[in-house]
């Protein structure tokens, strides 16, 4: 049996599902990575936009380069990977969507049991006393002042941040469970969201959907080099053997 269709026989009979992914999975949908040709860490100092000090030395050049990311995941739409993984949900007794994206894409795609390792770009929080507003089209720079003193940031995990604690925590839960864990579109540098590929219990398959062999591979006993959009439908299709 090749590692396609093993994978494809344990998802069909898994009760418990753990998805990690990363930028890839929204590559198709025409989202930049971060760090592949194009990437946004290739044309960005990672420290200048997503650092609590890149806030602090310049509000309005972070404000509004998330302001444009922001605009442009309302510009895109999911893609089948996306999708797929919805699909597999509803499946699935106990199915858990971990994402490092800020992109909202596996919301709009249907899914529902998703962490948002990161963060999400639907919301501001205050950085002084941690008021909320929604991150609608509109808030321009001028907006973000807040009446305690304090200022709108995007509500998203930066460089030197800790994940929100009761996120990790159930992520860390859904992938210590898993009877198939399914690592996709991620480069598997960034910590301590990588290391999960590493927490699958005995006896679980863990399975990378990357076109790319990344520091994850060696964890994965099925590696499926293919696009997310490409591979993930035909891993969820019902009977397709
Ligand atoms: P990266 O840009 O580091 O890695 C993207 C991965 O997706 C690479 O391994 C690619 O080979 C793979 N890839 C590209 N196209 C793909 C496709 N069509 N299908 C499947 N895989 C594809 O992105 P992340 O691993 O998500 O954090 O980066 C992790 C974190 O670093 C991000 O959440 C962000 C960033 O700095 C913060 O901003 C806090």
């Amino acid at each position: 049996m090749n590692g396609e269709s093993l994978a494809r026989q344990r998802l069909s009979e898994a009760r418990s599902v753990c998805v990690l992914t990363g930028a890839g999975i929204s590559a198709e949908s025409g989202l930049p990575t971060f760090r592949g040709a194009g990437g946004l860490w290739r044309e960005h100092r990672v420290e200048q936009l997503a650092s609590p000090q890149g806030f602090a030395r310049d509000p309005q050049l972070v404000w509004t380069w998330y302001d444009e990311r922001r605009a442009k995941h309302a510009e895109v739409e999911p893609n089948a990977g996306h999708r797929a993984l919805a699909e597999l949900e509803a499946r699935i007794g106990d199915f858990t969507l971990v994402t490092q994206n800020v992109d909202s894409l596996h919301f709009r795609a249907g899914s529902r049991n998703v962490l948002e390792l990161h963060g999400n770009l639907r919301e501001a929080r205050c950085n002084r006393c941690a008021a909320r507003r929604p991150l609608e089209p509109g808030v321009r720079f001028a907006g973000i002042a807040h009446a305690c003193g304090g200022c709108f940031r995007p509500d998203i995990v930066w460089f030197g941040e800790a994940l929100p604690e009761d996120v990790w925590k159930a992520a860390v839960a859904a992938a210590a469970r898993a009877d198939v864990l399914l690592v996709v579109g991620t480069s598997g540098q960034v910590q301590p969201a990588a290391s999960l590929a590493t927490l699958a219990p005995e006896g679980a398959l863990v399975v990378e959907v990357n076109p790319e062999t990344t520091p994850l591979s060696s964890y994965a006993q099925v590696t499926l080099r293919g696009s997310a959009a490409d591979v993930l439908p035909r891993l969820v299709a019902p009977g397709s053997d």
